[in-house]
């Protein structure tokens, strides 16, 4: 007998009354109609099924501190830095874990399943890195937590850095970080890559640097890093963080640049919710967006994935951890409106971010994990806009989460009792008539059925009948 089976449901590749079948964590089956004996059946109702959000950027030592010890006044990179070395000296283990714990509650209610989180190294006493060993600990059984040791303070600019670095890995951290746009001089940055690039090659270790988060078009690290990985044949396992500086660069140079960066089959991820905050600040106007080239990179073959780098930190005063809103901003920032260009924003934050991170077992078909989220939406375009809500969220074939249906009561004279931001059909809606929340062939149009995904599954024992219409 199946655990669970999930039926009717549009996937993100676009197929729709597609059934997913679960056994042991696994999905092991995805076709259309499949029946079988089953301890839950869920029927999605036309709803979008998809992989869950991945997020490849994020620094959870810091997320939730906002305002500690005091607000960033300048909105700059630079005073973020300077104010999080203010919080670092007054950090606690238990502080630092209730936070991070309290961040992966609403990460798993957004449908947000993988992490990875870069941490400071540069405070000698490693709390942060002993705090997030103790939350990846905590969280596995729901939650991919992958650490990445990161040099703040610059591995080379900052006394005993790489030591701390080298403890840190040493602890069982997984991710080799670093930082060389905020070393001593260029020279010194070009240096820090080079060592930094040995050291996880020697230790069997992927790479994801914060790599020119600058306005200066002159920042130009990562064309060492393509060349480091190249040279250490470390392709494939190498991502280049922010590398916001691409964005001011000069167009002749950055044709060349990609390309090597394509050679060297380095992942991007970019950061549009901070960069598009935090660069530019010394810009009068014109003002520089300062994202890095998201279209020319995906363009190029370039692994590209969104991060939502911050929330509620030194940098940061938004966020809830919800990777649409993410995407939703990702796309505005690089001007990806077209059809295609708005279903790569979806993958940025799903299945681009699974390869950034190396995640095993992710995805859709027979053997994956059976991780997904139910997301109250007909397609990714819609779930971005819509910054869908997540009706149910499974980790390994068990229901973690689960949000009620978002619809508004209406009461206006002579328009339906309810919507739920339903695109309409190409046929013109009929006014008097209640509105079918989510017009479309195969959807459910019926409130109380659609209000039904939301509710608390069956009992093992107990299929879920709701399907049987
Ligand atoms: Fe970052």
């Amino acid at each position: 007998m199946l655990d669970l089976l999930i039926h009717n449901a549009t996937l993100p590749d676009g197929r729709t009354a597609m059934s997913v079948a679960v056994r042991h964590g696994k999905i092991v089956g995805v076709a259309p109609g499949l029946l079988a004996p089953a301890q839950t059946v869920i029927d999605a109702q036309g709803q979008l099924l998809s992989p869950p959000f991945v997020d490849a950027h994020f620094h959870m030592d810091a997320t939730l501190s906002y305002g500690l010890p005091r607000v960033n006044q300048s909105g700059t990179l630079l005073e973020g830095i300077a104010l999080w070395g203010e919080l670092k000296p007054l950090l606690t283990p238990e502080a630092l874990i209730a936070r991070a714990m309290a961040y992966c509650d609403w990460a798993v209610a957004k449908g947000l399943l993988a992490i990875r989180s870069h941490v400071d190294v540069c405070d000698a006493r490693l709390l942060a890195v002993d705090a997030l060993l103790e939350v990846k600990r905590r969280v596995a059984p729901y939650l991919d937590l992958q650490l990445v040791a990161f040099p703040q303070d610059g591995v080379l600019r900052a006394p005993g850095a790489l030591d701390n670095l080298k403890r840190a890995l040493d602890k069982g951290v997984d991710v080799v970080g670093g930082i060389p746009h905020f070393e001593r001089t260029s020279e010194q940055g070009s240096a820090s890559v080079k060592l930094l690039c040995e050291l996880a090659a020697e230790r069997g270790l992927r790479v994801d640097m914060h790599c020119d988060e600058s306005d200066d078009p002159l920042s130009r690290h990562v064309e060492t890093l393509a060349f480091e990985t190249q040279r250490l044949g470390l392709q494939g396992r190498v991502t280049g963080s922010h590398l916001t500086s691409m964005h001011s660069m000069d167009n002749y140079y950055v044709s060349k640049l990609i390309a090597l960066m394509a050679q060297a089959q380095l992942h991007a991820v970019a950061n549009p919710l901070i960069n598009i905050t935090l660069q530019g600040r010394h810009d009068t106007y014109p003002k520089r967006r300062g994202m890095t080239r998201v279209p020319e990179l995906l363009a190029a073959g370039i692994n590209v994935a969104f991060g939502h780098d911050c929330v509620m930190d030194p940098w940061y005063a938004l966020g809830s951890g919800d990777m649409l809103e993410v995407a939703h901003m990702g796309l505005h920032v690089a001007q990806m409106t077209s059809q295609a260009a708005m279903r790569q924003c979806f993958d940025a934050v799903t299945v681009n971010a699974a390869r950034v991170m190396g995640l095993e077992n992710y995805g859709l078909e027979a053997g994956c994990n059976a991780d997904f989220v139910l997301l109250q939406a007909r397609d990714p375009v819609d779930a971005i806009r819509l910054r869908a809500t997540r009706l149910k969220v499974w980790r390994h074939g068990r229901l973690v989460a689960e949000s009620a249906l978002a619809q508004a009561q209406l009461h206006l004279p002579d328009r339906p009792a309810q919507t739920a931001w339903g695109a309409l059909s190409n046929a013109a809606p009929a006014v008097n008539r209640r509105a079918a929340p989510f017009p479309g062939r195969r959807l459910a149009t019926n409130p109380e059925r659609l209000a039904s995904l939301a509710r608390s599954p069956q009992p093992p024992g107990e299929p879920d009948n709701t399907h049987a219409d």
